[in-house]
């Protein structure tokens, strides 16, 4: 089992979080997205995109041999993203951001949590005990590229999960 540390984001982060974003999108399931979604998920997106969040520490970053192997990003009453890595998935790495970004997302400890999930991902935010409620599109994408479709789901909690 490998070393995994965890620690909040800085700002030369940027580059790392886009990089694992391009490469998880890029191992998506054709049962899931189109090839067409697939191919142009990251149109407009660049490192710059993530560098306010990861200069604010807001993001949480995993790493592995001082390799970034997956982040995950909560604001008060929602989990905004969570990624881990192909080639490090089944550690336990996407449990232990999950219940990171959750701390994040429950300031106070308690509330209801909302989370776009990606189609793939359901499954997972499903054991978390996260229930569909509806359908919705990833937001500020152009009417030119086609439409990225999300789950939403929710949780409420009295308290932050072990
Ligand atoms: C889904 C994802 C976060 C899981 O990360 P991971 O590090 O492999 O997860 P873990 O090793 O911590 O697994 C924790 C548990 O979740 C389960 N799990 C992992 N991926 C799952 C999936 N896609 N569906 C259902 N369960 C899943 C594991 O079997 C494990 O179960 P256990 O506790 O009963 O043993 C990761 O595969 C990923 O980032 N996928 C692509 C990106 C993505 O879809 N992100 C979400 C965007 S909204």
């Amino acid at each position: 089992m490998p070393v995994i540390i965890y620690r909040r984001s800085e700002s030369h982060d940027a580059q790392a979080v886009f990089d694992l974003t391009c490469r998880s999108v890029s191992e998506l399931s054709p049962a899931f997205y189109s090839s067409e979604v697939v191919e142009t998920w990251m149109r407009g997106r660049n490192a710059q995109t993530y560098r306010n969040d990861c200069g604010d520490h807001a993001i949480t970053i995993a790493e592995v041999d001082n390799v970034a192997a997956g982040f995950s990003h909560g604001v008060p009453g929602e989990v905004v993203r969570l990624f881990v890595d192909v080639a490090y998935t089944g550690l336990g790495i996407g449990a232990e951001l999950m219940r990171r970004a959750l701390r994040d997302a429950l300031p106070s400890g308690s509330g209801t949590v909302r989370i776009d999930a990606t189609l793939n991902a359901v499954a997972f935010y499903q054991k978390w005990g996260f229930a569909k409620v509806g359908q919705s599109v990833f937001p500020g994408r152009g009417p030119e590229l086609p439409a990225i479709d999300v789950v939403v789901l929710e949780r409420s909690f009295d308290a932050l999960p072990d």
